[in-house]
Protein backbone atom coordinates (compact mmCIF):
# COMPACT_ATOMS: atom_id res chain seq x y z
CA UNK A 1 0.00 0.00 0.00
CA UNK A 2 1.33 3.51 -0.67
CA UNK A 3 2.47 5.84 2.15
CA UNK A 4 0.15 9.50 2.00
CA UNK A 5 1.60 12.05 4.37
CA UNK A 6 -0.34 15.61 4.45
CA UNK A 7 -0.38 18.48 6.98
CA UNK A 8 -2.70 21.53 8.10
CA UNK A 9 -1.59 24.30 10.42
CA UNK A 10 -3.29 25.27 13.54
CA UNK A 11 -3.56 28.75 12.55
CA UNK A 12 -7.39 29.24 13.51
CA UNK A 13 -10.11 29.76 10.64
CA UNK A 14 -9.45 26.56 8.46
CA UNK A 15 -11.34 27.07 5.13
CA UNK A 16 -13.48 25.98 2.50
CA UNK A 17 -9.79 26.32 0.62
CA UNK A 18 -8.24 23.70 3.34
CA UNK A 19 -11.14 21.29 2.79
CA UNK A 20 -11.31 21.75 -0.80
CA UNK A 21 -7.66 22.09 -1.46
CA UNK A 22 -6.62 19.12 0.97
CA UNK A 23 -8.75 17.80 3.60
CA UNK A 24 -11.23 16.28 1.27
CA UNK A 25 -8.85 14.15 -0.37
CA UNK A 26 -7.70 13.21 2.92
CA UNK A 27 -10.50 11.27 3.57
CA UNK A 28 -11.05 9.44 -0.32
CA UNK A 29 -7.13 8.53 0.25
CA UNK A 30 -7.39 6.79 3.46
CA UNK A 31 -9.64 3.85 1.72
CA UNK A 32 -6.78 2.19 -0.49
CA UNK A 33 -3.68 4.18 1.36
CA UNK A 34 -1.48 3.93 4.33
CA UNK A 35 -2.49 7.65 5.47
CA UNK A 36 -0.22 9.89 7.72
CA UNK A 37 -2.53 13.28 8.80
CA UNK A 38 -0.26 15.78 10.93
CA UNK A 39 -0.91 18.81 12.90
CA UNK A 40 1.85 21.04 11.66
CA UNK A 41 2.63 23.11 14.79
CA UNK A 42 6.19 23.89 14.47
CA UNK A 43 5.02 24.98 11.17
CA UNK A 44 2.79 27.50 13.06
CA UNK A 45 5.42 29.02 14.87
CA UNK A 46 7.03 30.59 12.00
CA UNK A 47 4.40 33.50 12.63
CA UNK A 48 3.67 35.13 16.38
CA UNK A 49 1.37 32.95 18.09
CA UNK A 50 -0.45 33.59 21.18
CA UNK A 51 0.06 29.82 23.72
CA UNK A 52 -2.92 29.52 24.89
CA UNK A 53 -5.00 29.43 21.73
CA UNK A 54 -1.99 27.77 19.69
CA UNK A 55 -2.91 24.76 21.83
CA UNK A 56 -6.68 25.46 21.50
CA UNK A 57 -6.54 25.50 17.83
CA UNK A 58 -4.02 22.13 17.48
CA UNK A 59 -7.25 20.69 18.79
CA UNK A 60 -9.34 22.17 16.88
CA UNK A 61 -7.56 21.10 13.32
CA UNK A 62 -7.52 17.30 14.92
CA UNK A 63 -11.32 17.77 15.62
CA UNK A 64 -12.15 18.94 12.19
CA UNK A 65 -9.85 15.95 10.39
CA UNK A 66 -12.06 13.73 12.10
CA UNK A 67 -15.13 16.01 11.77
CA UNK A 68 -14.79 15.81 7.95
CA UNK A 69 -13.82 11.72 7.90
CA UNK A 70 -10.68 10.84 8.72
CA UNK A 71 -10.97 7.94 10.90
CA UNK A 72 -7.88 7.34 13.36
CA UNK A 73 -8.67 3.46 12.76
CA UNK A 74 -7.70 3.63 9.29
CA UNK A 75 -4.67 6.90 9.39
CA UNK A 76 -2.51 8.17 11.75
CA UNK A 77 -3.78 11.51 13.35
CA UNK A 78 -1.06 13.12 15.42
CA UNK A 79 0.79 16.42 16.25
CA UNK A 80 3.92 17.13 14.58
CA UNK A 81 6.00 18.78 17.54
CA UNK A 82 5.20 15.30 19.08
CA UNK A 83 8.05 13.21 17.35
CA UNK A 84 11.38 15.12 17.54
CA UNK A 85 12.08 13.43 14.12
CA UNK A 86 10.97 16.07 12.40
CA UNK A 87 12.79 18.57 13.87
CA UNK A 88 15.81 15.95 13.92
CA UNK A 89 15.37 15.61 10.14
CA UNK A 90 14.93 19.27 9.41
CA UNK A 91 18.35 20.20 10.35
CA UNK A 92 20.53 17.32 8.26
CA UNK A 93 17.78 18.86 5.22
CA UNK A 94 19.03 22.54 5.98
CA UNK A 95 22.89 21.42 5.91
CA UNK A 96 22.16 20.35 2.29
CA UNK A 97 19.69 23.14 1.17
CA UNK A 98 21.07 26.88 -0.46
CA UNK A 99 20.32 29.57 0.43
CA UNK A 100 19.09 30.41 -3.04
CA UNK A 101 16.78 28.09 -3.75
CA UNK A 102 15.15 29.16 -0.04
CA UNK A 103 14.45 32.53 -1.74
CA UNK A 104 12.70 31.59 -4.64
CA UNK A 105 9.79 29.95 -2.71
CA UNK A 106 6.73 32.37 -3.69
CA UNK A 107 5.46 31.93 -0.02
CA UNK A 108 8.54 33.17 1.56
CA UNK A 109 8.76 36.05 -0.71
CA UNK A 110 5.08 36.89 0.04
CA UNK A 111 5.14 36.01 4.04
CA UNK A 112 8.40 38.35 3.97
CA UNK A 113 7.34 41.25 1.79
CA UNK A 114 6.89 44.74 3.52
CA UNK A 115 9.01 43.11 6.36
CA UNK A 116 11.75 45.13 7.13
CA UNK A 117 13.62 41.47 8.99
CA UNK A 118 11.84 38.15 8.14
CA UNK A 119 11.94 35.23 10.79
CA UNK A 120 14.84 32.36 9.93
CA UNK A 121 11.73 29.82 10.52
CA UNK A 122 9.55 31.29 7.77
CA UNK A 123 13.10 30.87 5.39
CA UNK A 124 13.38 27.69 6.41
CA UNK A 125 9.86 26.54 6.33
CA UNK A 126 10.21 24.53 3.19
CA UNK A 127 12.61 22.44 4.75
CA UNK A 128 10.69 21.19 7.74
CA UNK A 129 7.77 20.52 5.53
CA UNK A 130 10.36 18.06 3.03
CA UNK A 131 11.39 16.48 6.48
CA UNK A 132 7.50 15.94 7.67
CA UNK A 133 7.25 14.19 4.25
CA UNK A 134 10.58 12.54 3.82
CA UNK A 135 10.62 10.84 7.46
CA UNK A 136 7.86 8.75 6.84
CA UNK A 137 8.47 7.16 3.43
CA UNK A 138 5.73 9.01 1.73
CA UNK A 139 4.94 8.39 -1.81
CA UNK A 140 2.01 10.67 -2.36
CA UNK A 141 1.34 14.17 -0.46
CA UNK A 142 -2.15 15.77 -0.74
CA UNK A 143 -1.70 19.23 -1.01
CA UNK A 144 -3.40 22.84 -2.29
CA UNK A 145 -1.94 23.65 -5.26
CA UNK A 146 -0.46 26.71 -3.71
CA UNK A 147 2.26 23.91 -1.93
CA UNK A 148 3.61 22.79 -5.41
CA UNK A 149 7.04 24.94 -4.65
CA UNK A 150 7.46 22.88 -1.53
CA UNK A 151 6.43 19.92 -2.68
CA UNK A 152 9.46 20.65 -5.86
CA UNK A 153 11.87 21.16 -3.41
CA UNK A 154 11.25 18.31 -0.87
CA UNK A 155 11.95 16.18 -4.23
CA UNK A 156 14.90 18.09 -5.26
CA UNK A 157 16.47 17.82 -1.38
CA UNK A 158 15.51 13.86 -1.37
CA UNK A 159 17.34 13.14 -4.85
CA UNK A 160 20.16 15.26 -3.73
CA UNK A 161 20.80 13.76 -0.15
CA UNK A 162 20.21 10.08 -1.93
CA UNK A 163 22.77 11.02 -4.85
CA UNK A 164 25.64 12.90 -2.54
CA UNK A 165 26.14 9.80 0.06
CA UNK A 166 24.97 7.16 -2.87
CA UNK A 167 22.78 5.89 -0.64
CA UNK A 168 18.87 5.41 -0.59
CA UNK A 169 18.33 7.72 2.45
CA UNK A 170 14.86 8.97 0.99
CA UNK A 171 11.98 7.85 -1.32
CA UNK A 172 11.11 10.47 -3.67
CA UNK A 173 7.27 11.65 -3.17
CA UNK A 174 4.70 12.73 -5.43
CA UNK A 175 2.23 15.59 -4.97
CA UNK A 176 -0.76 15.28 -5.70
CA UNK A 177 -3.11 18.67 -6.34
CA UNK A 178 -6.78 19.13 -6.74
CA UNK A 179 -7.81 19.38 -10.49
CA UNK A 180 -8.22 21.72 -12.03
CA UNK A 181 -9.19 25.45 -10.58
CA UNK A 182 -8.14 23.17 -7.42
CA UNK A 183 -7.34 26.46 -5.48
CA UNK A 184 -10.02 28.32 -4.10
CA UNK A 185 -9.96 32.38 -4.10
CA UNK A 186 -10.93 34.93 -1.89
CA UNK A 187 -14.22 35.68 -2.06
CA UNK A 188 -13.81 39.61 -2.09
CA UNK A 189 -10.67 39.45 -3.99
CA UNK A 190 -10.38 36.37 -6.72
CA UNK A 191 -6.79 37.34 -7.73
CA UNK A 192 -5.93 35.83 -4.32
CA UNK A 193 -6.22 32.53 -2.50
CA UNK A 194 -8.37 32.12 0.13
CA UNK A 195 -6.46 32.37 3.12
CA UNK A 196 -6.51 32.06 7.30
CA UNK A 197 -5.32 35.13 7.55
CA UNK A 198 -6.90 37.81 5.53
CA UNK A 199 -8.47 41.18 7.72
CA UNK A 200 -11.70 40.91 5.83
CA UNK A 201 -13.59 37.77 7.36
CA UNK A 202 -15.84 37.80 4.19
CA UNK A 203 -12.71 36.81 2.13
CA UNK A 204 -13.42 33.52 3.85
CA UNK A 205 -15.68 30.96 4.68
CA UNK A 206 -14.59 28.98 7.89
CA UNK A 207 -15.74 25.30 7.85
CA UNK A 208 -17.27 26.59 11.77
CA UNK A 209 -19.01 29.88 10.59
CA UNK A 210 -22.63 29.90 11.05
CA UNK A 211 -24.84 30.20 8.14
CA UNK A 212 -26.03 33.54 8.15
CA UNK A 213 -22.52 34.68 7.82
CA UNK A 214 -21.82 32.28 4.95
CA UNK A 215 -24.87 33.80 3.53
CA UNK A 216 -23.39 37.06 3.82
CA UNK A 217 -19.93 36.10 2.77
CA UNK A 218 -20.97 34.55 -0.48
CA UNK A 219 -24.00 37.45 -1.72
CA UNK A 220 -21.53 39.78 -1.24
CA UNK A 221 -18.51 38.02 -3.19
CA UNK A 222 -16.96 40.09 -5.98
CA UNK A 223 -18.27 39.36 -9.27
CA UNK A 224 -18.24 41.55 -12.78
CA UNK A 225 -20.79 43.45 -14.35
CA UNK A 226 -21.54 41.16 -17.24
CA UNK A 227 -24.06 38.88 -15.64
CA UNK A 228 -23.57 35.91 -17.36
CA UNK A 229 -22.03 32.41 -15.22
CA UNK A 230 -19.46 31.09 -17.26
CA UNK A 231 -16.07 29.66 -16.25
CA UNK A 232 -13.26 31.38 -17.67
CA UNK A 233 -11.11 32.41 -14.71
CA UNK A 234 -8.85 35.22 -16.67
CA UNK A 235 -11.93 37.23 -17.11
CA UNK A 236 -14.17 36.50 -14.85
CA UNK A 237 -12.24 35.37 -11.99
CA UNK A 238 -15.53 35.82 -9.07
CA UNK A 239 -17.83 33.99 -11.32
CA UNK A 240 -15.69 30.79 -11.89
CA UNK A 241 -14.15 30.80 -8.09
CA UNK A 242 -17.74 30.42 -7.09
CA UNK A 243 -18.29 28.27 -10.04
CA UNK A 244 -15.21 25.81 -8.71
CA UNK A 245 -17.29 25.69 -5.43
CA UNK A 246 -20.50 24.88 -6.26
CA UNK A 247 -18.86 22.24 -8.17
CA UNK A 248 -16.25 20.94 -5.79
CA UNK A 249 -19.34 21.13 -2.55
CA UNK A 250 -22.12 19.14 -5.43
CA UNK A 251 -22.29 16.40 -7.94
CA UNK A 252 -22.30 18.94 -10.47
CA UNK A 253 -19.66 19.39 -13.40
CA UNK A 254 -18.66 23.07 -13.94
CA UNK A 255 -20.15 22.60 -17.30
CA UNK A 256 -23.25 21.47 -16.18
CA UNK A 257 -23.40 24.85 -14.12
CA UNK A 258 -23.23 26.83 -16.93
CA UNK A 259 -25.88 24.90 -18.37
CA UNK A 260 -28.04 24.88 -14.99
CA UNK A 261 -27.88 28.97 -14.77
CA UNK A 262 -27.52 29.79 -18.30
CA UNK A 263 -29.95 32.97 -18.36
CA UNK A 264 -29.87 33.83 -14.57
CA UNK A 265 -28.58 36.44 -12.76
CA UNK A 266 -25.78 36.87 -10.20
CA UNK A 267 -28.31 36.71 -7.38
CA UNK A 268 -30.11 33.39 -7.97
CA UNK A 269 -26.57 31.64 -8.59
CA UNK A 270 -25.37 33.40 -5.48
CA UNK A 271 -28.58 31.89 -3.32
CA UNK A 272 -28.38 28.13 -5.01
CA UNK A 273 -24.33 28.37 -3.46
CA UNK A 274 -25.61 29.38 -0.33
CA UNK A 275 -27.92 26.23 0.13
CA UNK A 276 -25.53 24.21 -1.36
CA UNK A 277 -22.13 25.62 1.06
CA UNK A 278 -24.27 25.45 4.35
CA UNK A 279 -25.58 21.67 3.45
CA UNK A 280 -22.53 20.59 3.20
CA UNK A 281 -20.95 22.39 6.08
CA UNK A 282 -24.24 20.87 8.55
CA UNK A 283 -23.09 17.48 8.68
CA UNK A 284 -19.28 18.38 9.46
CA UNK A 285 -20.05 20.81 12.34
CA UNK A 286 -22.36 18.75 13.79
CA UNK A 287 -19.50 16.04 13.95
CA UNK A 288 -17.19 18.81 15.18
CA UNK A 289 -19.16 20.04 18.37
CA UNK A 290 -19.27 15.96 19.43
CA UNK A 291 -15.82 15.46 19.16
CA UNK A 292 -14.16 18.77 20.06
CA UNK A 293 -14.85 18.37 23.88
CA UNK A 294 -15.64 14.93 23.90
CA UNK A 295 -12.21 14.40 25.66
CA UNK A 296 -11.62 11.76 23.25
CA UNK A 297 -9.32 13.58 21.35
CA UNK A 298 -5.82 13.75 23.69
CA UNK A 299 -5.80 9.84 23.51
CA UNK A 300 -6.22 9.80 20.23
CA UNK A 301 -3.28 11.97 18.93
CA UNK A 302 -1.05 10.07 22.04
CA UNK A 303 -1.97 7.03 19.96
CA UNK A 304 -0.99 8.43 16.94
CA UNK A 305 2.18 10.13 17.65
CA UNK A 306 3.13 6.65 19.11
CA UNK A 307 2.86 5.50 15.93
CA UNK A 308 4.52 7.82 14.01
CA UNK A 309 7.32 7.46 16.24
CA UNK A 310 7.71 4.16 15.51
CA UNK A 311 8.08 4.65 11.75
CA UNK A 312 10.06 7.86 11.95
CA UNK A 313 12.86 6.53 14.39
CA UNK A 314 13.78 3.85 11.86
CA UNK A 315 13.81 6.41 8.97
CA UNK A 316 15.96 8.46 11.53
CA UNK A 317 18.50 5.68 12.11
CA UNK A 318 18.77 5.18 8.25
CA UNK A 319 19.37 8.74 7.49
CA UNK A 320 21.76 9.78 10.21
CA UNK A 321 23.90 5.70 9.43
CA UNK A 322 24.29 6.95 6.06
CA UNK A 323 25.58 10.24 6.98
CA UNK A 324 27.74 9.14 9.24
CA UNK A 325 26.12 11.03 12.23
CA UNK A 326 26.25 9.39 15.48
CA UNK A 327 28.09 6.38 16.60
CA UNK A 328 25.08 3.02 16.12
P1 LIG B 1 -2.50 25.72 5.52
O1 LIG B 1 -3.69 26.48 5.91
O2 LIG B 1 -1.51 26.61 4.86
O3 LIG B 1 -1.93 24.87 6.58
O4 LIG B 1 -3.00 24.73 4.39
C1 LIG B 1 -3.54 23.47 4.59
C2 LIG B 1 -3.85 22.81 3.27
O5 LIG B 1 -4.87 23.55 2.58
C3 LIG B 1 -2.67 22.77 2.29
O6 LIG B 1 -2.69 21.54 1.61
C4 LIG B 1 -2.93 23.89 1.34
O7 LIG B 1 -2.38 23.67 0.08
C5 LIG B 1 -4.45 23.90 1.27
N1 LIG B 1 -4.95 25.25 0.96
C6 LIG B 1 -4.76 26.38 1.70
N2 LIG B 1 -5.37 27.43 1.14
C7 LIG B 1 -5.96 26.97 0.00
C8 LIG B 1 -6.75 27.55 -1.02
N3 LIG B 1 -7.10 28.84 -0.98
N4 LIG B 1 -7.19 26.77 -2.04
C9 LIG B 1 -6.88 25.46 -2.07
N5 LIG B 1 -6.15 24.83 -1.15
C10 LIG B 1 -5.68 25.56 -0.12
N1 LIG C 1 2.94 23.92 4.20
C1 LIG C 1 1.66 23.30 4.24
C2 LIG C 1 0.61 24.41 4.07
O1 LIG C 1 0.80 25.52 4.46
C3 LIG C 1 1.42 22.56 5.52
C4 LIG C 1 2.38 21.43 5.64
C5 LIG C 1 3.44 21.34 6.50
C6 LIG C 1 2.37 20.23 4.90
N2 LIG C 1 4.08 20.16 6.34
C7 LIG C 1 3.46 19.45 5.37
C8 LIG C 1 1.57 19.74 3.87
C9 LIG C 1 3.77 18.21 4.82
C10 LIG C 1 1.87 18.48 3.33
C11 LIG C 1 2.96 17.73 3.80
O2 LIG C 1 -0.39 24.14 3.55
Amino acid sequence: MKRVFSGVQPTGNIHLGNYLGALKQFVELQEDHECIYCIVDLHAITMPQEPKVLREHILDVAALYLAVGVDPKKSIVFVQSDVPGHAELSWILTCNSYTGELSRMTQFKDKSKEKESAPTGLFTYPILMAADILLYDTNVVPVGNDQKQHIEICRDLAIRVNNKYKTKSFIVPEGRFLKEGARIMSLDDPSSKMSKSAENIHSRISLLDEPGKIKKSIMKATTDSEGIIKYDVKNKPGISNLLNIYCEMSEYTVKELEEKYQGCGYGDFKKDLVEVVNEGLKPIKERYEEIRYSGELPKILEDGAKRANLISAKTMNRVKNNVGLGIN
